[in-house]
């Protein structure tokens, strides 16, 4: 029987890299190296959706509305989302940090303000030398050299409103509108790199004046109002104030005259959702997160399943069942769902909602978990399986342990040490796969108000867990997501971080060596 040769024509790689060099796909470079059979390879591994994008594109995305409205939210968990899910490298612009107060007319200095961000997003989108040589991250480098960014995008939007609100970038009329979208043309046409970047508005509207005051009140309370009469006085004059904006302010028009821009309108967040022009992949992935979002308080519980048959003995993936360690956390989960999960912090039965993976480990675990019938005929903890939350799927080295993953395929073992967010299973799944398989899932969590225990597994926790509290994705795949512990994340639209963590070890002990937390 005929042998496949390879026959590299240039150096062959060294299987093991320096630790500081981090760049994602290298697990899969000898692939895209000349050989005989193939001396005009492609240069880059087949797009994968977190690497995918448009190559070079560049979106403006523009933040605007009244006071009050969850704008540095918005802007925030937007720039969160593209960068951990698209890899998109995402900026952001606050009017307010380029407002000067020097002794010229206020005209003069808007003037000057407004040129000054122009000029730092100019250097942001045209990416010239200078600007590459500061990438700092070696897969800002790697994709650079390869012309895989997935696009260069900049969020615009003002922290303070009332200070930023005739600002020329503010949005916050029809003539500076018109004014932002020149700059970019010219900005484009002008630049070394002659490049075009797409404008998109994004309006957030609140006809709820429920909202407005609860956004308001919140904003207050995190700034240190306690609610006492000097507190109420100023949230007096703060309405006053809004009152003279909203008279002042000039929604995105529906007359025609503004038919051209490409744009979306938030009402009341994902209540109607009105989009304008909005086309392509990105932007289309730009408008489903931002339907999704809202800035109410909402938590969400994420654990691993208990200890199963393969944890013990440190096998992957498969679909085994649990221990009696692992039945026992199971018990116990059901007990703190109840306790915690379905009941707010005053001790009121709340609607709760459970999500599991389709293996039977997250199944088991959640099996004690009861599901009465509360508030208006809700089912408390109705299981939702979704098969997007199963474990990384490892193909040929599906049921193996690491040690015997290193000695039937060593080298797998050495390309997974590598770049183990871009190395993919053969036949199986990589890091990279999780996170595109879980893009639609978090729009779905984001959406909810309700609290969402989810329990699912190692690979998907880390995914999860870092998006959650921000962590750069190239680290998520080394962190330690313990056994038989619940991880509790509030999220926060006005708090300093935008959410607080919470972890409740609830055991039993199990033999931590044996999970291979640390492995690979
Ligand atoms: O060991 C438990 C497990 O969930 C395996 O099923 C899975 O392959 C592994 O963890 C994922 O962790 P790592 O990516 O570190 O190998």
């Amino acid at each position: 029987m005929a042998t496949v040769t390879t026959n590299v024509l240039t150096e062959p790689l060294p299987l093991v890299l320096p630790s500081t060099e981090k760049t994602v796909l290298k697990s899969q470079k000898h692939l895209v190296s000349p050989t005989v059979y193939n001396p005009l390879p492609t240069e880059v591994p087949p797009p994968i959706t977190p690497l995918a994008g448009n190559i070079g594109e560049r979106l403006v995305i523009c933040v605007i509305g009244l006071p009050y409205r969850g704008k540095t939210f918005t802007a925030t968990r937007l720039q969160r989302y593209l960068n951990f899910f698209h890899g998109a490298d995402c900026r952001l612009f606050d009017v307010c940090t380029y407002m000067q107060h020097s002794g010229a007319s206020e005209y003069e200095n808007q003037e000057k303000n407004a040129l000054k961000l122009k000029s730092d997003l100019g250097d942001f989108l045209q990416v010239d030398e200078t600007y590459s040589q500061n990438m700092k991250s070696a897969d800002d480098q790697e994709s650079l050299k390869k012309n895989v960014d997935s696009g260069r995008n900049a969020i615009i939007f003002s922290s303070n409103s009332y200070q930023g609100f005739s600002e020329k970038w503010s949005g916050t009329g029809k003539e500076r509108r018109r004014w932002i979208y020149d700059q970019l043309e010219d900005m484009g046409q002008s630049s070394k790199s002659k490049f075009r970047a797409k404008l998109i508005f994004v309006e957030i509207i609140c006809t709820d004046t429920l909202v407005v005051d609860q956004n308001l009140s919140l904003k207050m309370f995190a700034s240190g109002s306690t609610g006492n009469i000097s507190d109420v006085l100023e949230k007096a004059e703060i309405e006053k104030r809004l009152l003279q904006y909203s008279r002042k302010y000039v929604t995105l028009q529906a007359d025609g005259s503004e038919d051209d821009l490409c744009y979306i309108k938030l009402i009341n967040y994902g209540e109607k959702v009105v989009t304008n022009k909005m086309r392509g992949y990105l932007p289309m992935r730009v408008v489903q997160f931002l339907s999704n979002l809202h800035t109410k308080k909402h938590t969400i519980y994420i654990t691993r399943h208990g200890q199963s048959e393969y944890n013990l003995v440190g096998k992957l993936g498969g679909n085994p069942p649990l221990t009696e360690a692992g039945k026992e956390y199971a018990r116990r989960l059901a007990k703190f769902a109840e306790e915690n999960v379905c009941k707010d912090d005053a001790g009121n039965v709340r609607r709760a909602r459970l999500w599991t993976s389709s293996l039977q480990r997250t199944i088991l675990t959640a099996e004690h978990i009861p599901h009465p019938i509360v508030c208006d005929g809700w089912q408390q903890m109705a299981t939702r399986v979704y098969r997007n939350l199963d474990e990384i799927f490892a193909g040929e080295c599906e049921g193996l342990t690491y040690a015997e993953i290193e000695k039937l395929h060593g080298s797998e073992a050495s390309l997974r040490k590598m770049d183990k967010i871009g190395y993919r299973y053969p036949r199986g799944e990589s890091y990279f796969d999780l996170i595109a398989r879980l893009d639609p899932l978090v729009h779905e969590l984001e959406s909810y108000e309700e609290p969402v225990m989810v329990i699912s597994h190692q690979a998907v926790m880390r995914i999860l867990y870092s998006y959650l509290v921000g962590i750069d994705r190239e680290r998520a795949p080394k962190l330690e997501i313990p056994l038989h512990t619940v991880v509790k994340i509030t999220y926060d639209a006005y708090n300093e971080c935008g959410f607080t963590e919470e972890r409740f070890y609830l055991g039993p002990e199990v033999n931590k060596a044996l999970d291979a937390q640390k492995n690979l």
